[in-house]
C-alpha cells in the first residue's frame, strides 16, 4: 500500500501538507483552514482501515480530502469504496477536486451534506473516521457504534489535542461494553474503538 502510492497521489498530498502547514502559521480563518490530520496518522488510519472487517467504509469530515487520500489507498488495496461526508458546500468542492487530481475517484464517494441527517440509513460499518466538529462527536458516535460488524473499527481524532472538550465522550466509549477502546498518542490523539 505505502509502497505503491501513485504518483499523482503523492503529489496532490504534499500540496495539501503545504497548504495546511500555511494555514495554522498564517492566521486563516478556522472556517477556510483545511484543519487535516498530520501524514503520520493518515498511515495510521489506512493501517487500520485496511485490516477492518466487510462493512461500509465511512469518513466524517472531509475538509479537502487529505485523510480520504489516505483512506482511499486502503480502500484500492481491499477492492472497497470510501464514502466520505463534508457538510460544507465550499469544502465539498475542494474535495472533488482533489480526488479528480489524485485519481481515486473510483474508490471515494463524496455526500455534501450532515452527516447525522444520513445516519438512518448507514447499514453495516467496517470501519468509521470521525473528524469532525467536536459537538457532534457524541451524535455520531452514537449513530455508528450500534452499525459497526463485530471487529468493526472506529477512529476518533484529536481526542488528545481537544482533551477538555472531548473527555466525557471518551469516558463514554470506554465504559460501552459493545467496543474496546484505546487512545493512541499518534498525531492529534486517536480514539481506537473495536465491536467486540
Ligand atoms: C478537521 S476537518 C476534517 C479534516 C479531514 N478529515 C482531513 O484530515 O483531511 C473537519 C471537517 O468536518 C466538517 N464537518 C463538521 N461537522 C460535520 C457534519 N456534521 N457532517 C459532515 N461534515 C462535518 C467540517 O466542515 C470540516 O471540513
Amino acid at each position: 500500500m505505502f509502497h505503491e502510492i501513485p504518483g499523482r497521489v503523492l503529489e496532490v498530498m504534499e500540496e495539501l501538507e503545504d497548504e495546511d502547514r500555511r494555514d495554522r502559521l498564517d492566521g486563516t480563518p478556522q472556517l477556510e483552514r483545511l484543519r487535516q490530520v498530520p501524514p503520520e496518522t493518515g498511515q495510521f488510519l489506512a493501517l487500520l482501515c485496511a485490516s477492518a472487517p466487510a462493512g461500509s467504509v465511512i469518513e466524517i469530515g472531509t475538509s479537502a480530502g487529505y485523510s480520504a487520500l489516505w483512506l482511499a489507498l486502503a480502500c484500492r488495496a481491499r477492492q472497497r469504496q470510501l464514502t466520505t461526508f463534508e457538510i460544507l458546500p465550499a469544502k465539498a468542492s475542494r474535495a472533488r477536486t482533489t480526488f479528480e487530481r489524485a485519481g481515486v475517484g473510483d474508490v471515494v464517494g463524496l455526500v455534501n451534506g450532515d452527516f447525522l441527517d444520513h445516519a438512518q440509513s448507514l447499514g453495516d460499518v467496517g470501519f468509521c473516521f470521525l473528524d469532525a466538529e467536536k459537538n457532534v462527536y457524541g451524535a455520531c458516535i452514537d449513530a455508528v457504534v450500534p452499525n459497526l460488524v463485530p471487529g468493526g473499527l472506529l477512529v476518533a481524532d484529536n481526542v488528545i489535542s481537544h482533551h477538555d472538550e472531548l473527555e466525557s465522550v471518551v469516558d463514554a466509549v470506554r465504559r460501552d461494553a459493545r467496543v474496546d477502546a484505546v487512545v493512541v498518542p499518534i498525531g492529534r490523539g486517536e480514539l481506537v474503538a473495536r465491536r467486540v
